[in-house]
């Protein structure tokens, strides 16, 4: 098992370049399985939920390499439709590969998927969509028994929630579905526009991502295409929250401010300078932070789910109280009993959190038990006084490419043991 140890108080300085998007990896590693010939997916993060996504592509029959951020991936011929459960467990984002396999195979058998347990995370909605064009789903044991015995049919399928996963789901399923798919209240997230873009190099005809509504005419095979995955919005905003509780100054090669419209605000609210450059964003912190005021968590483009954790760090040392209304998971605070190991004054009630800002936090001995709040910690330790020890790295190690090189380089006391 393997733990960070953190000291404290340096300032972060420097330019970093951010990593690629998980959340739009992810997706894209699943419908490429739509696809015939070669993909080449660069700027792909090596983690292990990335890893997870390839694994089961391999499970499938199809060719995955990666040569450093570059996977290959050919699915000329995938000979198997079921997902086991040992895969299906290692990230939440395998739901995904239903929509795929169904429509690439006609017949799948999956069990529910993993991840993060940061509330009860149904798939509902994902399986009403794939009802409404056809699908017939049997849950059996923990298993997912779904075949189209007349093939996917285009549908309008308004969602009752604008849920990220079940709009990739539905937009890969509907590229080769017979006629045309409208998602109506479809998740607007950049990653939705990434993967968007994606499928259509491949040949699909998918209109109005990043909208409410999405229209998907199907086509009858998709091409194996190159694309280069988006920068992490998420990650951005983590580091940027390193920089702020350490009174640094950083650059952040490849940020999209306009994917971090909702986060940049808040910390300039805390008293950062900030700065848009024409390849990224610069952050200048002041010595004291002051607290954001109330965050409320909501679909794009309203303030991130994601960015909670980090942000709560930075409300735990900003002056005055922060509030946090969590709209999106019904558990999204597991990091904050840790921050107050570490001297964070925190409340949570339900779906509410109070942070009253501290003069200074205290290295602690933490556990993460999520991939958000494993950042959150992280950010704590940064600006707290002597050493953290932080357990839980692997939950660290899904979403974030080797953060404590990226930390270090910048200045940061931290290794890994
Ligand atoms: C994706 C992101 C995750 C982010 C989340 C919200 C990936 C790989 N993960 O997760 O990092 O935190 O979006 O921005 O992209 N829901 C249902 N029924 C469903 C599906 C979802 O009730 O069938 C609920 C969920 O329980 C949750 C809310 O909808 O309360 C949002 O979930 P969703 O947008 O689907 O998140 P994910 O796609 O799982």
């Amino acid at each position: 098992m393997s733990k960070l140890i953190i000291t404290g108080r340096r300032k972060l300085r420097g330019e970093a370049v951010v990593q690629g998007a998980k959340n739009s990896a992810l997706p894209i590693i699943a419908a490429s399985l739509l696809t015939k010939g070669e993909n080449l997916i660069f700027n792909c993060p090596q983690l292990s939920d990335v890893e997870a996504s390839c694994d089961i592509l391999r499970y499938l029959g199809c060719r995955v390499e990666r040569i450093d951020r570059t996977l290959l991936i050919a699915c000329d011929a995938p000979d198997k439709n079921d997902i086991p459960d040992e895969l299906m467990r290692r990230t939440r984002s395998s739901i995904v590969f239903l929509g795929a396999i169904l429509a690439r195979m006609g017949r799948a058998r999956l069990s529910f998927p993993g991840g993060c347990e940061i509330g009860s995370r149904p798939i509902d909605i994902h399986l009403s969509a794939l009802r409404e064009m056809g699908a017939v789903i049997r849950e059996r044991h923990g298993y997912l028994n779904c075949h189209a015995p007349k093939g996917l049919r285009g549908r309008k399928i308004p969602l009752p929630f604008p849920s990220v996963g079940a709009t990739e789901d539905i937009m890969i399923a509907a590229c080769l579905a017979s006629g045309t798919t409208t998602i109506i209240n479809a998740a607007r997230e950049p990653e939705i526009c990434d993967l968007a873009d994606y499928l259509n190099k491949c040949g699909a005809h998918i209109y109005g991502a990043g909208e409410g509504t999405v229209v998907i005419d199907g086509v009858g095979s998709l091409r194996g295409a190159a694309h280069t995955v988006m920068p992490d919005r998420i990650a951005a905003a983590t580091l940027l929250c390193c920089g702020a509780v350490t009174g640094g100054e950083l650059l952040l090669r490849g940020a999209v401010p306009s994917h971090l419209g909702a986060v940049l605000p808040l910390l300039e609210k805390a008293g950062c300078e900030l700065s848009v450059l024409p390849d990224g964003v610069g952050l200048r912190a002041p010595e004291a932070l002051k607290a954001p005021g109330v965050v409320r968590t909501m679909p794009y483009p309203g303030f991130p789910t994601d960015a909670q954790a980090p942000f709560m760090a930075l409300g735990a040392v900003a002056r005055g109280t922060t509030v946090f209304i969590e709209n999106i998971f019904e558990n999204r605070f597991l990091h904050a009993s840790e921050l107050c190991r570490m001297g964070a004054c925190i409340r949570t009630e339900g779906r509410v959190a109070v942070i009253e800002g501290v003069e200074r936090l205290y290295g602690a001995k933490v556990e993460a038990r999520d991939l958000r709040g494993a950042a959150a910690l992280v950010i704590a330790a940064l600006c707290a006084e002597d050493e953290t020890r932080l357990g839980g790295v692997c939950y660290l190690e899904r979403g974030y490419e080797s953060l404590e090189q990226t930390l270090s380089s910048l200045g940061a006391d931290i290794r890994k043991i």
